[in-house]
């Protein structure tokens, strides 16, 4: 198993070696079943945005077999995804529904299973990646420290960035016995250290000028301080330029009029997608437009790749549209694929779902076939065709 630190690593049953599961993992064909919005024609060699119903493993097998075949192509000629996001069940051991009690998808593998079931599918992401790509993996509480282990050993941990803490705000139970458990975290890691990243600013002008965080002072388009913290000698400055210039000294609204904001760290505090928001689905563990925006910003470019193998409600694509990029979705659910396709066509252009409609990018629906492979694997040549 390449990767895995030599002094530890994560020993549990069924812990199957890398080589085996890239070679023995079955690919499936995909199947085209309906192009969206019909009648779309596409020219010869034209990109299509993909919507997979079926077993993500398989999948993700054969988007491995498009890669190689230069099928996977970022504007700048890289081949692979640029950017992986997942979401995947917790370990819950829950059922999932709709409002109207529809099967939403089953929560139900424990302990070993459900960490090698997530490890699978991280070996084969981790080879579909493109060379400057990078993974966000969110989890809770539950399984958390598991599978950041497994995230060390297959990615490395010197391509780990960031643990980022969401506070969710809205949906947290409030236990007699013990804290409220209000965050989620999600794991950054690149496949190699020449990934691509962005640095990004929170626009709240209204959170107004915080002593502990970072700033860019710029007036007239001129920068005074880059980085500065409010009370940094830099700051002073760009005071004493500001009076040569203006002949007065700065008040705060000179600032906060060219306040660029300050600088992304690893705790966001986001809302939840509430029952009255434009964003809100009819699907369970939806996540907000705004967290999904962050990291596509942050890792990827307009038209790179980005993909999202456990896409429940579709939020990773329906953002992934709103900024221009390419997206591949994948799930098992039926009204997952049915709730993604009806939310593609009815998208707005805005984040959270506000401001005017936004015409769909052409997509694919394929089927991935939802087989038994233990069986499958029993047949012969002939029963299998
Ligand atoms: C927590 S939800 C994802 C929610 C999503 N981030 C959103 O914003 O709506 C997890 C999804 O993974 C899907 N899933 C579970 N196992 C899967 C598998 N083996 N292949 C593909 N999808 C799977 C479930 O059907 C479910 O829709």
């Amino acid at each position: 198993m390449a990767d895995i630190p030599k002094e530890y690593y994560l020993q549990y049953a069924c812990k199957t070696p890398e080589q085996d599961i890239l070679a023995d993992t079955r690919s499936v064909p995909f199947q085209p079943v309906k192009v969206f919005p019909e009648n779309t024609k596409f020219k010869e060699g034209e990109w299509q945005n993909m919507l997979i119903f079926g077993d993500n493993l398989q999948a993700l097998k054969h988007l491995l077999k498009l890669k190689k075949e230069g099928k996977l192509k970022n504007p700048d000629g890289s081949d692979g995804i640029k950017l992986v996001y997942i979401d995947p069940p917790f370990a819950t051991e829950e059922d999932f529904q709709g409002s109207q009690d529809q099967k939403a998808y089953y929560d139900k593998l424990k302990g070993s299973e459900f960490i090698e079931f997530i490890r699978k599918r991280l070996i084969l992401i981790k080879e579909l990646l493109s060379d400057d790509g990078s993974i966000f993996v969110h989890l809770d509480w539950k399984k958390d420290h598991y599978i950041k282990i497994i995230l060390d050993e297959i990615f490395g941990e010197n391509n780990f960035h960031n643990e980022i803490i969401w506070e969710y705000q809205g949906s947290w139970v409030e236990p007699k016995n013990y804290f409220p458990r209000r965050h989620n975290m999600i794991h950054f890691y690149s496949k190699n250290q020449n990934y691509f990243f962005k640095r990004d600013y929170e626009n709240d002008i209204n959170a107004g000028i915080n002593f502990n965080r970072w700033y860019d002072f710029i007036e007239n388009n001129k920068i005074y301080a880059r980085n500065a913290p409010y009370h940094d000698q830099r700051f002073k400055t760009y005071v004493d330029n500001f009076k040569k210039e203006f002949g007065r000294t700065p008040k705060e609204n000179d600032i906060i009029i060219d306040f660029k904001g300050s600088v992304i760290g690893d705790v966001w505090y986001i809302k939840v997608a509430d029952p009255k928001s434009p964003e809100k689905i009819d699907y369970p563990t939806q996540k907000p437009e705004k967290l999904i925006e962050r990291i596509i910003r942050a890792c990827s470019v307009k038209n790179d790749i980005i993909l999202d193998c456990f896409a429940g409600s579709g939020t990773t694509g329906a953002v992934a549209e709103k900024l221009g990029r390419k997206w591949i979705m994948c799930d098992v659910g039926k009204l997952s694929i049915f709730t993604i396709t009806k939310r593609m066509l009815n998208l707005k252009e805005e984040i959270g779902n506000k401001g005017n409609t936004l015409k769909p990018t052409a997509f694919v629906l394929y089927n991935a076939g939802l087989y038994v492979y233990n069986l499958i694997d029993k047949m012969c040549e002939e029963d299998y065709k």
